[in-house]
């Protein structure tokens, strides 16, 4: 007999069982298989994939829903990228997704007195808002690979947001973080403070409002974003921010024509190779794919299998730190700057930067010369900049299907909270994007009119023998780099199960002085670290690097999907099982 619930009804069940089972971060089966840092998004995913979806529709369905329980890492008021496997084309597609810069913005944006304001000083403002590019995204992802309609996606969001969720301590810990920039704004103090505090653990949270634009976007499509009602208030929120009596912060100049123009750009991956994988990744404006193949073809040039961990780490963190050296130099958006990409991926540059990995630690090492290697040499700005300041936010998520199609999706509203500028009465937040510029020139990733900031983000799909072998991405600015790339060399070279890789303590290292590391006992007080500091690595500690999601394609064909098991509270990994 077959018993019909209503969607109300089915939400309604799964909202009060997911409150009474452990989400679990590691599971395997035979379905459609997702992973995410949040147990309503991952089991809004499982609903969809349940209900004949695709995983394009159920990775938009766990999207939307991260936008209501993990508000402060991303949402419709940011941007992203989307990469895609699609099992009936076999090949893999990005969708870029990123915020733009409104027409008004020149290289002076972040300049005061012809002085670049300090980073912090620069988020909290109209003038750090892009052009929002989420729901453009989805709708393109939806139109050329989805099965469902945007309205069923938004369903379960909808429903989460409506009857809402008791906070737990991460949404509390980033919520307390960002006191001081919601204080500033009358609608992010109303949504997120509670006499000008984070709302309490265990408190119970919804945002109606939120609810009525996901609606609003359910009965109108993906236009109701960028024209009508919804637009005018957007641009109101940029250009004259909601601030609480007796605050200034610099408005920002964002026309609707901005918001009305806004374009997504399918992209071709970069695609690299390694020990026999196929590794697709996002091309820029991310910096992502092109840092982590470039890395990885360095450390190709070494046989890793037969080192012991400690040098293994040791040749991690020197591939990192020259593919950061070219990262900060010569990548940016791609249709500014003349980004030598075949230069920057060929094995043959590669091989002559493994030289210098050789002996201990890197310092900050200079950018290489990548122009030698393109069959079209160029001569274009070689500025050397060292890294600027990003922040740790983010989110990524990872759906497969039983169709074969793969989704690695990494969306942001750049810092935890972004510019903390609530839209009045539609219940999201505006990001901080354009902080992802750099703030003097000149420099390729200089602020421009329509152009999208330099990225971090690396949704990664690999394939082994044309099929999918994995899937892995994680936020945490630039750290996202270091954190794919150490897990695919965790997984890779050193053996380590999937859940193992990801789990394993992080590194750091990017063309600095000084490696990043995670305060963990099981790193900092092993013979690992001595290891590693006996070749020359400094350690700077931080309580958590990344908060990756991957899948993984079994060799007995089942799947495994994986989330953190400790970092940013606890991921839910599922897998269909029906
Ligand atoms: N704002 C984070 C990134 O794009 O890398």
């Amino acid at each position: 007999m077959n018993i019909y619930l209503t969607p109300a009804l089915t939400i309604s069940i799964w909202l009060t069982s997911f409150a009474l089972q452990a989400a679990p971060p590691v599971s395997t089966g035979h379905g459609g298989a997702v992973a995410t840092i949040s147990e309503p998004a991952s089991q809004a995913a499982l609903q969809i994939l349940d209900k004949g979806g695709n995983a394009i529709d159920a990775a938009i369905a766990a999207a939307a829903t991260l936008g209501v329980t993990e508000p402060f890492s991303c949402g419709i008021g940011g941007g992203g990228f989307m990469l895609i496997y699609s099992a009936r084309d076999q090949q893999v597609i990005s969708i870029d997704h990123r915020e733009t810069a409104p027409a008004s913005v020149t290289p002076r944006l972040f300049l005061e007195d012809n002085h670049a304001l300090p980073w912090p000083d620069a988020v909290p403002n109209g003038i750090a808002v892009g052009v929002p590019g989420t729901v453009l995204g989805w709708q393109t992802a939806l139109e050329r690979y989805g099965t469902l309609s945007l309205a069923q996606l938004l369903e379960p969001a909808i429903q989460v947001a409506t009857q809402g969720f008791n906070i737990n301590e991460n949404f509390h810990r980033i919520n307390q973080i960002n006191e001081a920039k919601f204080a500033k704004f009358e609608s992010a103090s109303q949504l997120y403070l509670t006499n000008g505090k984070a709302h309490q653990i265990g408190s119970h949270f919804s945002n109606p409002d939120l609810a009525n634009t996901y609606q609003l976007l359910a009965d109108r499509g993906a236009r109701a974003f960028y024209e009508g009602e919804l637009a005018d208030d957007i641009v109101a929120a940029v250009n004259t921010p909601p601030v609480k009596k007796g605050i200034t912060v610099l408005a920002g100049d964002m026309s609707h024509t901005d918001l009305k123009n806004y374009e997504v750009r399918l992209r071709q991956p970069i695609h690299s190779t390694y020990r026999g994988y196929d590794v697709y990744g996002m091309p820029a404006p991310s910096s992502g794919g092109i840092a982590i193949a470039q890395a990885l073809n360095m450390l190709e040039t070494f046989d890793l299998a037969n080192m012991e961990r400690a040098q293994v780490e040791h040749l991690y963190l020197q591939a990192s730190n020259l593919a950061f050296a070219d990262r900060n130099a010569y990548v940016a958006d791609p249709e500014y700057t003349d980004i030598p990409v075949q230069g920057l991926l060929s094995k043959e540059y590669a091989k002559a930067r493994a030289q210098l990995m050789t002996g201990s630690a890197l310092q900050q090492s200079s950018a290489g010369d990548p122009f030698r290697y393109q069959q079209d040499p160029s001569w274009p700005l070689r500025p050397s900049h060292p890294l600027g300041q990003e922040s740790l936010h983010t989110t990524h998520l990872a759906v497969s299907d039983r169709e074969g199609n793969v989704v690695a999706y990494t969306f942001t509203i750049e810092d935890w909270g972004g510019s903390g500028i609530v839209v009045p009465g539609r219940g999201f937040l505006l990001n901080n994007e354009l902080t992802d510029f750099d703030f003097s020139s000149p420099h390729p990733n200089v602020a421009e009119a329509f152009k999208r900031p330099r990225s971090s983000m690396s949704p990664t799909i690999v394939l082994k023998d044309q099929q999918p072998a994995f899937t892995i991405g994680s936020p945490g600015g630039s750290t996202i780099i270091t954190t794919v790339l150490q897990t695919m060399v965790n997984h890779i070279d050193l053996g380590m199960s999937f859940s193992e890789a990801v789990n394993a303590p992080r590194m750091s290292q990017r063309n600095g002085d000084t490696t990043l590391v995670e305060k963990r006992s099981d790193f900092t007080d092993g013979e690992q670290a001595k290891a590693l500091a006996a070749n020359g690595h400094t350690f700077v500690e931080t309580e958590q690097i990344g908060a990756a999601n991957g899948i993984i394609f079994n060799q007995d064909g089942t799947v495994t999907a994986v989330s953190e098991s400790k970092r940013h509270g606890v991921g839910t990994a599922l897998v269909q099982q029906q």
